[in-house]
Order: structure tokens, then C-alpha cells, then sequence
């Protein structure tokens, strides 16, 4: 993960680097860091903790510099410390890193043999030592990076400055992303476009292996860019028109309360693109054949857009009747999974920067099937590598836990579906407009749920204080149980499992004990009482029962027995609706626990690493 940015300038950099990192700490805020380079020499602020830690500090204590790079850091070789915070620094040479050199080791015994002290536990200090030994012996800047780069396994995206070189900027990439803005004043480099955006909109986006090496003259800005091969590419230049107004939280006290209020219009925007509100058709051209002999689709994706995928299993099979497999990407790239070309791989990601799913996404491709990203960032990798691509309408999300991204995701996954359903004639006209009809109207019972939240809020403060909570469902519902649970634990800290209601007295019913709450999501649909039967078993064995349902005459003859009303909606809203109702039971648990909601402990909003 970590976010970095680099800026070579006719200007002071350190105020605009610290700017650019704001846009970047979604991808970590263990530590954070700037180096600049002025008068000849080094000048390093760090600090533990987000960013606004280094803010005091560098009110504190400014640094000057025309050429600098930043760094914000979620930890992978060691903890998240002041040592061990970016920029790593020689006196000759700093470095911001983001990826893991899997080799570190090797490279760091044998330095250290060569008399080299290390000041911290990261792999990246091994790059800055190599690198200074180049230098050392005479190398320049370009080449003792080249020479660097060729000892290092493993995923690098890198912004390097030098202290006898000021008017130099070198990046680097391999497995992580990194991207150029170019102006007339000004270089940069950044882990996203999103992060340049309101400095340049002219990017190029470097290629795997590809080094790029920023001068300044004095008189012009130039940039030069070389393949893994050493050889000097171009790489095309975009003119991209990404939003700039910096997010926030408006009226609402954090990123994920707002987002969560915001989906009536995210799904609003995400349906209109797809669905024509006059004649309830699609609007999107299936640029696949999914009617050919043989043809399956696989979902791949990870987290909560795992389990938006899972969602889309049950609308592909039973509305379009095709095979669908649903695969975690941190699996499916290693188990060497059976692919032909009549695979239609489909890559979920908000953020479509996700490692493990652009890796799975690279193999779908090297395997000949057809691929098509989902993902909610324009331009964002998986966008640019997959064959096709629909994006997600939800606009930036801050809050680290997923929430209007993923009722987007399954707004584009339920109209895709359908619409496969269309091509494979496995649905008519006069259904399709039913389910579209049902599907635009879904904005609307959305705002009915949050018109309304002191239930979610009265019921956070009881589950405030469980240590465990299960939650079950059925259907559609078995994944948003899932996903409710994932964000009760990612935000509020709480241990909490979800399994398919059916599934509980296979095992987990042996966990129930009055301490801990169970989570019922049963809307009055074909498995009502099925799982209304799975409540009772845990109700008569103690404990607090937690339903919600839109069915007003259930009732529990139970101790501890909580009843939550949602509206009553065809079958393909439930799982959207419910899906809010969840959303809003995590935030208000956190709320009254007191943790972070928007950037809890140990999380990164995209997870650049394996
Ligand atoms: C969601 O709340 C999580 N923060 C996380 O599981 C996320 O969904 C996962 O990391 C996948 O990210 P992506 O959608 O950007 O690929």
C-alpha cells in the first residue's frame, strides 16, 4: 500500500507535497514523510501517525527545497514507528517506496557485511543503501538507480532525490502503480492521478519496469522514460478530467456517515447510466458473446467486493441460467485454475488498484479469456488492463470501509446480470421491464430507511458492548450478512462471523451463548421460515435475538428479542435495502465504541500489496 508523490519544481515543494498526500492517505496512515533537497543537502520531516501529526510538525519547523518527495506508510516490514516512517536517507540519497522487496534480506546481510548500519526494520532502507553505494563509486543518479532496480525482486513503485543532484527526480516502478504530471513549471510523480489532479492533468502512467528520470535545466523540465531493457520508450500522455474539489464531510461527523446518506443518489446515478428511465431497457452494449457453447463467468474480486461478487452468483445462475464461479483473488492467482478461452473473467474493485485482483487479472488475460472490470476509479489499473470495463457511479469514497461502492457494485452486477439474461433469451421483454422498474425505484426505499436511523443508533449502543456477534441470511442475503459482519469488525473491532443461516447447526450453533447477539437477516421472501426456524433454535438456547425483516406479524416469544421493520421490497432490492440497515448497525456500534470509523486500525482503504 503507502502512497507516494515526488515534485520537481521552479518553486518550494514541501507545502504541495504535504497537499498531495492528503489525497494519497487512503492508502495508509501508519507514519508519514517529506524529504526535500536544498542546499545540496537533505531535509527529512517524519512522523508516526496520520498526517496531520506531520502538519504540526512542519508548521513547527518548514522545510525549503525545489525538488521533494512524500510518503504516507501502511506498515509491512516493521511497525509503524518514527525509525521506520519514509523517507529512508543516506546523505546522498532519498527514497520513498511503496511495494515490498521480497529479497530484502539477502541484500541487507550482505550490505551489513560490507560495514553498512541500518537505522530501520523496512525492506525499502536496503534500495537507499544500494543506491548510495552506486554513488559512491562514481555512479550517476540514472545509473546507479539502474544498476539498484536489477538487484530487487518483488513490487516496487519508487521517487528517489539526490543530494549532490537537486534538480534530478528519478521514479520507479514494478507491480505498483505510478504515474507522471507534466506542466510547464513543474514534474510529478504520484501513486494516482487523483493525487495530481489539481496541480496537472497531463499524465502519463509508467509501465511495469519502466524508470523515469525528471531534469530541470534551469531553463526547461524534461523527462525521459526507459524500459526495464534500458532502452528510452514513450508512453502515451493522457489529458484526463478528474474532479479536484477536496472531499468532505460536509454536514455529516465522519466519511462513512455521509456515504452511507449519499447512496439513494449513487444508486441513482450508477442505475440511470445503465437503465433508461422512460423505456426501462438498458442502455449498455454487451461487448461480450455471452451465449457461446461452453461459457462460464468467473467473479474475482477481494473483501467487500468479494462478497458483491458472491451477491451476483445468485442473479447470473438464476436469472441468465449461466455457470458462475465466485473467486477470492488472493487464491485464484496461486491455484492454477483451470482457464480456457471461453472463460468471462469479471474483476470487482472500488478501487481497481487492488494487487491480488490486478494479478488475477493479468492471468485471465495471459489465458486468452475475455475481461471486464468493474471498478469505481476512472483509469485506475484494472480499468486500463481489463478488455472492457463499467464503472461504478459512486464517486470518491473516503471512508475506509466500503459502503455506497458496494451498493454500486451490486447495482452494476444486478443490471449486468439481467442483461445477460436478455442476450441468452433466458428472460422476456415484460419481465426485464418489471425488474428495471423495480431496480429504478430502489433510490427511493433507500432514503425511506435512512429517513430514519435512531433505531440503528439506540441498537449500536447495546452492541457496543458484545465482544461477539453472528450474523445470518439467506439468498442473496447469506452474502450481505457477510458483509455486514465485515463492517462491524473492520470499524467498531468487534468479533463478529456470518454464516448462511442453513449452515449454523452444522457447527457454529455450538458458539451461541446469551452474550452473544445474533444478527437475523430475513426479509419475507421464499426462505422466511426456514431462517425464521434457524432464529428459534438460537433463541431457545439464550440468546439476544436481533431481526431484520419486513414482515410485521413474526414474533419471538424470547428474553431478549429485537425486531427492526425495513420496507417491503421485490426480490431483487431486499439485499440493496438490507444491506444499508447493516451498514448503519457497524457505524453506530463504532460510533459509541469511540474508534475511528473513518480510518480504523491497521486498514488501508486499497490494498497495493499481496
Ligand atoms: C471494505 O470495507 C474493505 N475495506 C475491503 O474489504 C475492500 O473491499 C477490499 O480491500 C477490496 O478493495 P477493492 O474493492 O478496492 O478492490
Amino acid at each position: 500500500m503507502c502512497g507516494i508523490i515526488g515534485v520537481l519544481s521552479k518553486d518550494s515543494v514541501s507545502e504541495r507535497i504535504f497537499d498531495g498526500l492528503s489525497r494519497l492517505e487512503y492508502r495508509g496512515y501508519d507514519s508519514a514523510g517529506i524529504a526535500t533537497i536544498h542546499d545540496n543537502s537533505i531535509h527529512k520531516r517524519r512522523s508516526e501517525g496520520k498526517l496531520q501529526s506531520l502538519k504540526s510538525i512542519l508548521e513547527k519547523d518548514p522545510i525549503q527545497g525545489y525538488t521533494g518527495i512524500g510518503h504516507t506508510r501502511w506498515a509491512t516490514h516493521g511497525s509503524p514507528t518514527y525509525h521506520n516512517a519514509h523517507p529512508h536517507t543516506t546523505d546522498r540519497v532519498a527514497v520513498v517506496h511503496n511495494g515490498i522487496i521480497e529479497n530484502y534480506q539477502t541484500l541487507k546481510d550482505n550490505l551489513i557485511q560490507n560495514g553498512v548500519v541500518f537505522s530501520s526494520e523496512t525492506d525499502t532502507e536496503v534500495v537507499v543503501h544500494l543506491i548510495d553505494q552506486e554513488l559512491r563509486n562514481g555512479k550517476t543518479p540514472e545509473l546507479a538507480v539502474q544498476k539498484t532496480l536489477s538487484q530487487l525482486e518483488g513490487a516496487f513503485a519508487l521517487a528517489i532525490v539526490f543530494s549532490q543532484d537537486p534538480k534530478i527526480l528519478i521514479g520507479a516502478r514494478r507491480g505498483s502503480p505510478l504515474v507522471v504530471g507534466i506542466d510547464e513549471n513543474n514534474l510529478f510523480l504520484g501513486s494516482d492521478a487523483w493525487a495530481l489532479a489539481p496541480w496537472t492533468q497531463k499524465i502519463c502512467y509508467l509501465e511495469e519496469d519502466d524508470v523515469v528520470v525528471m531534469k530541470n535545466d534551469d531553463v526547461n523540465f524534461s523527462y525521459t522514460i526507459f524500459s526495464g531493457e534500458g532502452k528510452i520508450v514513450s508512453r502515451p500522455l493522457k489529458n484526463l478530467n478528474l474532479a479536484t474539489g477536496a472531499a468532505s464531510k460536509g454536514v455529516y461527523s465522519h466519511f462513512m456517515l455521509k456515504e452511507i446518506f449519499e447512496q439513494p443518489q449513487t444508486l441513482s446515478d450508477t442505475f440511470l447510466a445503465l437503465i433508461d428511465e422512460k423505456t426501462f431497457e438498458t442502455r449498455i452494449e454487451l461487448p461480450i458473446d455471452f451465449t457461446k457453447h461452453h461459457s462460464r463467468i468467473l467473479l474475482v474480486a477481494c473483501g467487500s467486493s468479494y462478497y458483491a461478487s458472491l451477491t451476483a452468483k445468485y442473479w447470473f445462475e438464476k436469472y441468465a441460467r449461466i455457470p458462475c464461479e465466485v473467486e477470492l483473488a488472493s487464491e485464484f492467482r496461486y491455484r492454477d485454475p483451470v482457464l480456457t478461452e471461453n472463460d468471462i473473467c469479471i474483476f470487482v474493485s472500488q478501487s481497481g488498484e487492488t494487487s491480488d485482483t490486478l494479478a488475477a487479472l493479468n492471468l485471465a488475460k495471459a489465458k486468452n479469456c475475455s475481461t471486464l472490470a468493474i471498478v469505481n476509479v476512472p483509469e485506475s489499473s484494472m480499468a486500463r488492463a481489463a478488455d472492457y470495463c463499467i464503472l461504478t457511479l459512486a464517486g470518491p469514497e473516503i471512508g475506509v470501509a466500503s459502503t455506497k461502492a458496494f451498493t454500486a457494485q451490486l447495482a452494476v452486477l444486478c443490471v449486468l446480470g439481467l442483461k445477460i439474461a436478455e442476450q441468452r433469451a433466458c428472460l422476456d421483454k415484460q419481465n426485464l421491464f418489471e425488474y428495471f422498474k423495480e431496480l429504478l425505484h430502489l433510490p427511493k426505499l433507500v432514503t425511506h430507511v435512512l429517513q430514519d436511523v435512531s433505531v440503528f443508533d439506540a441498537l449500536g449502543q447495546r452492541l457496543s458492548m458484545a465482544s461477539d456477534i453472528l450474523f445470518i441470511g439467506r439468498g442473496t442475503n447469506y452474502p450481505v450478512a457477510l458483509e455486514g459482519a465485515l463492517k462491524l469488525k473492520e470499524i467498531s473491532y468487534i468479533h463478529a462471523e456470518a454464516y448462511a443461516a442453513g449452515e449454523l447447526k452444522h457447527g457454529p450453533i455450538a458458539l451461541v451463548d446469551k452474550t452473544i447477539p445474533l444478527i437475523a437477516i430475513s426479509p419475507n421472501d421464499n426462505w422466511f421460515e426456514k431462517t425464521s426456524s434457524n432464529i428459534q433454535e438460537v433463541a431457545s438456547r439464550g440468546a439476544p435475538i436481533i431481526m431484520l425483516t419486513n414482515d410485521l406479524e413474526f414474533t419471538l416469544d424470547c428474553r431478549d428479542f429485537c425486531k427492526i421493520l425495513l420496507p417491503k421490497t421485490g426480490s431483487l432490492n431486499n439485499c440493496f435495502i438490507y444491506t444499508v440497515a447493516m451498514q448503519c448497525i457497524a457505524y453506530y456500534t463504532a460510533l459509541h465504541k469511540g474508534t475511528d470509523v473513518d480510518q480504523p486500525r491497521n486498514l488501508a482503504k486499497s490494498v497495493t500489496v499481496e
